[in-house]
């Protein structure tokens, strides 16, 4: 009798927690198990004592989101790898619209003045709020929402200008000498002018090209800031834009290329090569995978890639494998690490996690987390603003290897 009362009693007990699990607990465990199912390194659960982790969580109160994201996070941190994460709905959002190629925001890349450190506009994006209210190309911002971006500084202040489309963001600015003025802007001191902006959806064009000249070559030029959805076909566009007009040289520009999707890394490294290797994966269970290029190259002349420490992920993965084949030399920076892949999930509250799924290697078997890729020409210049444009010497510096490059395999053929 007592016996059998003592076993429902601890039946009871170890079912009750998940019988009655909230809204909130099960966005916790939930979590747990995506991350158990697809996380790299599954040995690191030992260490760390990964199902302990779980029930650790679930022994605080959780009875609201912010408790479960709480909760997440501390269950997550132990792993030590910083791109398995928990992502809240606005970083999620972010995430998401980016990996779309498209961000809620006014339409401005900000950079750090290289003379005294102030946040100023590089470019605003054709089209935009930010563009339309007459933001332009050196515009010093002062105050974004009525905060002083010296304190926020740069991330954050970028941050602050993100949000929900139809949203209202009010910067103050010192627009450049000689362009102050404008309809929509009030001065309310003598040079700092007030911007009310509307925020909306903006489309990043991560893929922008032209044909450069240089001592009367055509060299095609194409930067690629992020490897988005619809990035590979659009790259597909300017190779087979650049072939019509019969330009013979390719630079191809993946500076503070972040990386994205895997696939349009691998899609356009496809392009480029003729037969090879574009990179080896290796899932959790040490399977490899190798993946190769096809026969079907887009461009076959001599090319160049300009990479820096903001090329990053998918962005090196295409890097790698054309250093590896021999296909382009690298000149700028060393790149930034990022050796792992990760997924993108949804928890379905808005919500989401990034979680490490596999790791990569070079055509030549680099493991290049942490290490990054280095160019086959180091260039100690300082990083341009606005790469691109007429001042980038980084880039003038890659048409003059170009060229010569193109005169060497001239005389050897
Ligand atoms: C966690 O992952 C391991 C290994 O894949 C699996 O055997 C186990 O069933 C998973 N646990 C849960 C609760 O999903
Ligand atoms: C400034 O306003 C004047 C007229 O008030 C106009 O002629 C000029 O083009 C404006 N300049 C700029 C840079 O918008
Ligand atoms: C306004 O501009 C003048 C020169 O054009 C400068 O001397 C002055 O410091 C500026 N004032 C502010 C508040 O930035
Ligand atoms: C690239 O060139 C190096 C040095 O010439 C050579 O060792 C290597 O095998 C080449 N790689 C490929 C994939 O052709
Ligand atoms: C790359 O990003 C860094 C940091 O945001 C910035 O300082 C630098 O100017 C950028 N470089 C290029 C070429 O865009």
């Amino acid at each position: 009798m007592t016996q059998i009362a003592l076993l429902g009693l601890i039946l009871f007990a170890y079912i009750s927690p998940v019988l009655a699990l909230n809204d909130a607990q099960q966005l916790v465990v939930e979590s747990w198990r995506l991350v158990n199912q697809s996380y790299v390194d599954s040995y690191r659960f030992k260490e760390i004592d990964w199902k302990d982790l779980r029930q650790k969580a679930l022994e605080k109160t959780i009875e609201n989101s912010e408790q479960a994201y709480k909760a997440i996070e501390a269950m997550l941190l132990p792993l030590g790898d910083p791109y398995t994460k928990f992502l809240r709905p606005s970083d999620y959002s972010m995430l998401k619209s980016s990996t779309e190629g498209n961000v809620n925001g006014v339409g401005i890349q900000l950079g750090a003045r290289s003379s005294d450190g102030h946040i100023v506009v590089i470019a605003p994006l054709e089209g935009s709020p930010a563009a339309e209210a007459g933001l332009i190309s050196g515009t010093e911002i002062f105050e974004v929402d009525g905060e002083s971006v010296d304190k926020l500084g740069l991330e954050a202040t970028a941050a602050r200008l993100r949000g929900q489309s139809g949203s209202q963001v009010v910067i103050k600015a010192i627009l450049p000498m000689n362009s102050r003025n404008s309809s929509q802007a009030k001065s309310d001191h003598q040079n700092v002018t007030e911007f009310v902006l509307d925020r909306q959806q903006i489309d990043l064009h991560p893929v922008q090209s032209s044909i450069l000249t240089a001592n009367e070559q055509k060299i095609g030029y194409i930067q690629i800031t992020q490897f988005s959805e619809g990035v590979s076909e659009q790259v597909i566009k300017a190779l087979n834009e650049i072939n019509k007009q019969n330009v013979e040289m390719l630079i191809v520009d993946l500076r503070n290329n972040s990386g994205g999707l895997v696939n349009a890394g691998l899609e356009i490294a496809n392009q480029l090569l003729d037969k090879g290797t574009i990179v080896e994966t290796v899932n959790r269970d040490g399977i490899s995978e190798t993946i190769q290029s096809s026969k079907n190259q887009l461009f076959t002349g001599p090319m160049i890639t300009i990479v820096n420490r903001g090329t990053a992920s998918a962005g090196e993965i295409l890097a790698g494998a054309l250093q590896d084949n021999n296909r382009s030399q690298l000149i700028g920076g060393q790149t930034f690490g990022k050796g792992l892949i990760q997924s993108l999930i949804s928890l379905g509250d808005g919500s989401g996690l990034t979680v490490t799924v596999a790791r990569y290697m070079t055509p030549q078997g680099r493991d290049i987390q942490k290490l990054g890729i280095t160019p086959d020409y180091l260039l100690a210049l300082p990083e341009p603003l606005n790469p691109g444009e007429d001042k980038d010497l980084w880039l003038s510096n890659s048409k003059i290897l170009l060229e010569l490059s193109k005169k060497s395999t001239n005389k050897i053929n």
